[in-house]
């Protein structure tokens, strides 16, 4: 088994891309099990989705969403919060039902407790149908750090001396990225029936190229895809460029 690789022109046709699968999908079963992502990658997808909402009356009113994490102290209203990120950038302009979207509740005083219920909400839907994914540029997917086991589920992580410096830019300084988080596991987030990943710039060609044709090892999150039935890679040229074009595209 493989992954299947879109490469694109450009981030906006990335987008496009990843927002038509998505709309395409909850037209074919509009109480759709979606997983989603956060970070500066998926941005494009969720405008254009608010888009379709707005102008071609794409309906969320029976989607349920799962994030995939949360950093642990940052409330739902603090600016840098993946609650806030996903309210601000689709949520609140689509007309999904608040009480179905799901994001891990950083400020848990029992995050332990928090994870199990956060696995049983998705074990009682069933499971997720369509996974979107980011990936980290040390090839982490979700908050799951190189060396989280492939079975892992949702839990309390820590977050990598990379990660910390490469999403210090959305905070006023590093000291204040958290250094925790709680996080989807490896199983959790490989469970689902569909999984798309998108990853856009040069800064993320070298994860991309080891997750999809380098070796299948958790030093490397993502290889583990490898092994998914269902997992398409929607990259832009630069994202593409360290691959070797032996990779099937379509
Ligand atoms: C964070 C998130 C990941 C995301 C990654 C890449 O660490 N936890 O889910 O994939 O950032 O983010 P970006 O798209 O901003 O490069």
């Amino acid at each position: 088994m493989s992954v299947k690789v879109l490469i694109t022109k450009s981030y906006d046709e990335l987008s496009k891309k990843a927002a038509e699968i998505v709309a395409s999908t909850i037209r074919n079963k509009p109480n759709l099990v979606l997983g989603l992502a956060t970070g500066g990658t998926p941005m494009g997808c969720y405008r254009e989705l608010i888009r379709m909402h707005r102008e071609e009356g794409l309906d969320f009113s029976e989607v349920v969403t799962f994030n995939l994490d949360e950093y642990i102290g940052l409330s739902p209203d603090h600016p840098q919060s993946y609650r806030y990120f996903m309210d601000e950038n689709l949520f609140r302009h689509v007309n999904i039902r608040m009480e179905n979207t799901h994001v891990p509740d950083g400020m848990s005083k029992d995050p332990r407790k928090t994870c199990e219920e956060y696995e049983d909400a998705i074990r009682k839907v069933g499971r997720i149908d369509l996974q979107l994914l980011g990936i980290g540029s040390n090839g982490h997917i979700a908050f799951n750090e190189p060396s989280s086991p492939f079975d892992s589920r949702t839990r309390v992580v820590s977050l990598s001396e990379r990660t910390i410096k490469d999403n210090a830019r959305f905070f006023k300084s590093i000291d204040e990225v958290p250094r925790q988080a709680l996080s989807m596991g490896m199983g959790t987030t490989t469970e689902a029936r569909k999984i798309i990943l998108l990853a856009s710039g040069a800064g993320k060609a070298e994860a991309v190229a080891k997750s999809v044709e380098g070796k299948i090892t958790t030093d490397v999150p993502a290889s583990v895809l490898q092994k998914h039935p269902d997992c398409t890679f929607i990259l832009d040229e630069e994202a593409a460029s360290k691959l070797s074009g032996k990779v099937t595209k379509f």
